[in-house]
């Protein structure tokens, strides 16, 4: 099966677990990928990569080095990744298990993560369960990028998203937009994880 048609029937299934129609564009791709580090045995845990649209592109940026790591809920989706690329260690689980679910793959730190989680679908709490998870395991000069679609980053959802972000690493970037996906989408790129992050209920 095709990567879009096998998105497609997973977003009929399950709108609000995959949240959107569409894979990202290879433009997306190689923006957001760009911070994989181009020397040494970097450890990059992808979120959340469906069909993969992400995948190749870090695959190609690490070039056989470090661990490329990727959890991903949709057991399909995981399935068809594991099919695809061998070189990638797919977790099937919830990204808000993050820190045990690599303790299973022995890993104890990710120098970068790369999301594709639908941010703007989850509710606070389960926003602060994955970031506050994925923050554990990254040491202090660890990096994380994201995207959100552009239409929706004036949202609540995305606004209370970019707080608790800010909330967990020191540097978090204005955002740029890739123009050539669809929807257009703002690559939002953060580093220095604070240690000892508590999420705050009230946000
Ligand atoms: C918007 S799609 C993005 C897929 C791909 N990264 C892309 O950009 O084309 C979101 C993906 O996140 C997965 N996902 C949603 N919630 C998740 C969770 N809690 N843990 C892990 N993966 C999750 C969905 O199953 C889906 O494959």
């Amino acid at each position: 099966m095709g990567d879009a048609l096998l998105f497609v029937r997973q977003f009929l299934r399950s709108p609000t677990t995959i949240g959107a129609v569409a894979p990202s564009s290879a433009y997306l791709a190689r923006r957001i990928a760009a911070d994989v580090p181009e020397s040494g045995d970097p450890v990059v845990l992808e979120l959340g990569p469906g069909s993969g649209a992400f995948t190749g592109e870090i695959r190609r940026r690490l070039g056989g080095r470090g661990r490329h790591v990727a959890i991903e809920v949709n057991p399909s989706m995981a399935a068809a990744l594991r099919s695809r690329h061998a070189g990638v260690e797919v977790i099937e689980g919830d990204a808000a298990e993050t820190a045990g679910l690599l303790r299973t793959v022995g890993v104890d730190r990710v120098d970068l993560v790369v999301s594709g989680l639908p941010w703007a679908v989850f509710p606070g709490p389960k926003q602060d369960a994955i970031l506050d998870s994925v923050v554990a395991a990254m040491p202090p000069d660890g990096r994380f990028a994201t995207f959100a679609y552009s239409h929706a980053t004036v949202l609540p959802p995305a606004v209370r998203f970019r707080r608790r972000l800010e909330e967990r690493f020191e540097t978090v970037g204005s955002g740029t937009t890739e123009w050539r996906n669809l929807p257009p989408a703002r690559i939002v790129h953060a580093s220095r994880p604070r240690a000892g992050t508590t999420s705050d209920p009230a946000a």
